[in-house]
C-alpha cells in the first residue's frame, strides 16, 4: 500500500499543526508543515539582510539554500531552525515574505517534491487548491476566531508569557484577513474538501474522524491502483 496525499488547510490557530501531526502519526505517514518552510525563508532573509520587498532576491535565496522540513523539525543547510522561526521578528515579516509569486512557485516546487511519493499529510494554506489539487483527501479546518484566541491565549501562558484577549484576537482578525485576502494563493476551501469546524471539538473526536476519512479513502485508492 502506498498511501495518499492528505491536504490540510485552514485559517491561523485553527489546529491544523496538531491536528496534522497526529494524524500523520497515526496512519504512519510523513507530516510537512509547509507554513515553517515560509518562515525558513523569512529567517534566512532576515540574517541576509535582504528586503522583505525584493522578490527575485528572495528566490535566490530558495535556490542558495537547502530548506527542508519534516514535520517536526525545520532545517536550514542542515541546522535546525525549529524555534527561530518561531520568532516575533519572524512572524512580523512572513506574510510579506509569503505574497510574492517568484517565491511561492519556487517553495511550491520544493513541496510537491516532498509529497511526490504519497503517504503524506502536508499542512498549509494552498494545499489543496495549489500546491497538490490531485490529493485523495483533502480538509478544510476552521475553529470561530473567539474560540482560536482561546487557544493562543493558552498556547502564551503555557510559554509563560502574557497577553491581553482583545489584542489576541486582533491579531487573529489581522492575520484571517492577510490570508484570504492576498492576491497569490489566498486561503480558500478547495471544492472538494471536506469542512471541519472543530471549535466544540475535542481533539481525540476530531482525529477519530479525520482517521476513519483516511482508511476509507486509502481503501477506494488501493482498489484503483490494484
Ligand atoms: O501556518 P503558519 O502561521 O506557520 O504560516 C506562516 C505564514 O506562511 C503565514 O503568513 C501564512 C503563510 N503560508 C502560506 O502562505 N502558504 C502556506 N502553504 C503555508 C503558510
Amino acid at each position: 500500500m502506498n498511501g495518499i496525499k492528505v491536504a490540510i488547510d485552514g485559517p491561523a490557530g485553527a489546529g491544523k499543526s496538531t491536528a496534522a501531526r497526529m494524524l500523520a502519526q497515526r496512519v504512519g505517514y510523513m507530516y510537512i508543515d509547509t507554513g515553517a518552510m515560509y518562515r525558513a525563508l523569512t529567517l534566512l532573509a532576515l540574517r541576509e539582510k535582504i528586503d522583505w520587498n525584493n522578490e527575485k532576491a528572495l528566490a535566490q535565496l530558495i535556490r542558495k539554500h537547502n530548506i527542508s522540513q519534516n514535520g517536526t523539525a525545520t532545517y536550514i543547510d542542515n541546522e535546525n531552525v525549529s524555534s527561530e522561526i518561531r520568532s516575533d521578528e519572524v512572524n512580523r515579516a512572513v506574510s510579506v515574505v509569503c505574497n510574492h509569486n517568484k517565491v511561492r512557485v519556487e517553495l511550491v516546487k520544493l513541496q510537491r517534491k516532498l509529497a511526490s511519493d504519497g503517504a503524506v499529510v502536508m499542512e498549509g494554506r494552498d494545499i489543496g487548491t495549489v500546491v497538490l489539487p490531485d490529493a485523495e483527501l483533502k480538509f478544510f479546518l476552521v475553529a470561530s476566531q473567539i474560540e482560536r484566541s482561546h487557544r493562543r491565549m493558552k498556547d502564551i501562558e503555557e510559554l509563560g508569557g502574557d497577553s491581553a484577549f482583545e489584542s489576541v484576537i486582533k491579531n487573529i482578525r489581522i492575520r484571517d484577513y492577510l490570508d484570504s485576502s492576498r492576491d497569490l494563493a489566498p486561503l480558500k476551501q478547495a471544492k472538494d474538501a471536506i469542512y471541519i469546524d472543530n471549535t466544540y471539538m475535542s481533539i481525540d473526536f476530531e482525529l477519530y474522524i479525520l482517521e476513519q476519512l483516511v482508511r476509507c479513502r486509502e481503501k477506494q485508492h488501493e482498489g484503483k491502483t490494484t
